[in-house]
């Protein structure tokens, strides 16, 4: 059984960025290193970015011979320190000026499918979600310290969870603290009786956990105009965003800076039928551009 990530939109991402052999590129979410390897097999270079642990410990392995060569650096870091930490590899001659930049926001399958990490209701594991283990905060103690109406709030707002009131209620009124993704998925199930759609009950709620646990949106924030900053011009920073908050900002900023005449933005594109047939996590995907043209 192959239970690897699938990498989402891999021809129109690598297609907007425009690889040319030997030049730079930066992979800010290295994940499984599908879009990494893609890159690397159109003979572009690659400075990827992860702050989970076990993705890079796997990445270094995967992909030894490619950093033997130096085509490919990978570091262990948030994409919200893109800026400090290219320019440091730069300064030391290991990665050269950025020609195209990678965003593929969110979880990768490997994350989802180890129910220790607790991002997903199948499975039962504690509530962890941190894709940083050195991050100080898991979900199970956003359950026990925030009160609830901010929770509800989130799993409203985040999450787009139309029950979300309900659902906070049920987790401070719990006779129990909930403390794993069984107990969480359950409270939930329970909450939403007799709603059925193609998505889990708990889908929203757990993504919006994630999404605070992770500060994600705050770290997209801070990313994309130090993507803009590091780019070359005639360059392309990608976004492929499976949240509406996520794309919202890539959105923003991409009209924003066209606007200012920095360059030109395209999309939203979503993935062709057939690959979502294949790999349902594609449903929600959304692809933008914003191609740098000044300085
Ligand atoms: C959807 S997966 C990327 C999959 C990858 N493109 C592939 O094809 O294998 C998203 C990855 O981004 C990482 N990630 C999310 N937020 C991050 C952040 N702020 N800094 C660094 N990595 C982040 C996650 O740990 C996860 O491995």
């Amino acid at each position: 059984m192959n239970n690897a990530h699938v990498p989402v939109m891999l021809s129109e991402a690598t297609e907007a960025l425009q690889i040319h052999p030997n030049e730079w590129y930066i992979d800010a979410t290295f994940g499984g290193g599908g879009h990494t390897g893609e890159i690397l097999r159109q003979g572009g270079n690659v400075l990827a970015f992860d702050w989970d642990r076990p993705a890079i410990e796997a990445g270094n392995k995967k992909f030894a011979d490619h950093i033997n060569q130096g085509k490919l650096v990978l570091i262990r870091e948030s994409f919200a320190k893109l800026h400090d930490e290219t320019t440091k590899m730069q300064t030391e001659q290991k990665v050269g000026r950025i020609q195209g930049i990678l965003f593929d926001f969110g979880t990768s399958t490997d994350q989802l499918l180890s129910s220790e990490r607790g991002f997903s209701f199948t499975g039962d594991g504690e509530l962890d979600m941190r894709m940083d283990d050195r991050l100080g905060v898991q979900a199970k103690d956003i359950l026990a310290v925030v009160p609830e109406k901010q929770l509800s709030e989130l799993f409203l707002e985040t999450g787009g969870e139309p029950q979300a009131r309900k659902i906070a209620k049920a987790i401070k009124s719990s006779p129990v603290p909930i403390t794993t993704t069984g107990q969480l998925a359950e409270l939930v199930k329970k909450v939403k009786k007799g709603r059925t759609g193609k998505l889990h009950p708990a889908t929203k709620v757990f993504q919006a956990l994630r999404i605070a646990v992770n500060s994600e949106l705050e770290q997209i924030s801070l990313a994309l105009p130090q993507a803009l900053d590091l780019l070359q011009p005639g360059g392309s920073i990608v976004t492929i965003a499976f949240h509406e908050g996520e794309d919202r900002i890539a959105k923003r900023y991409f009209r924003e800076w066209a606007k200012t005449g920095l360059g030109e933005e395209s999309g939203p594109f979503t993935p062709a039928d057939g690959e979502v047939q294949k790999n349902p996590r594609a449903r929600s995907a959304k692809l933008r551009v914003f191609r740098k043209t000044n300085e």
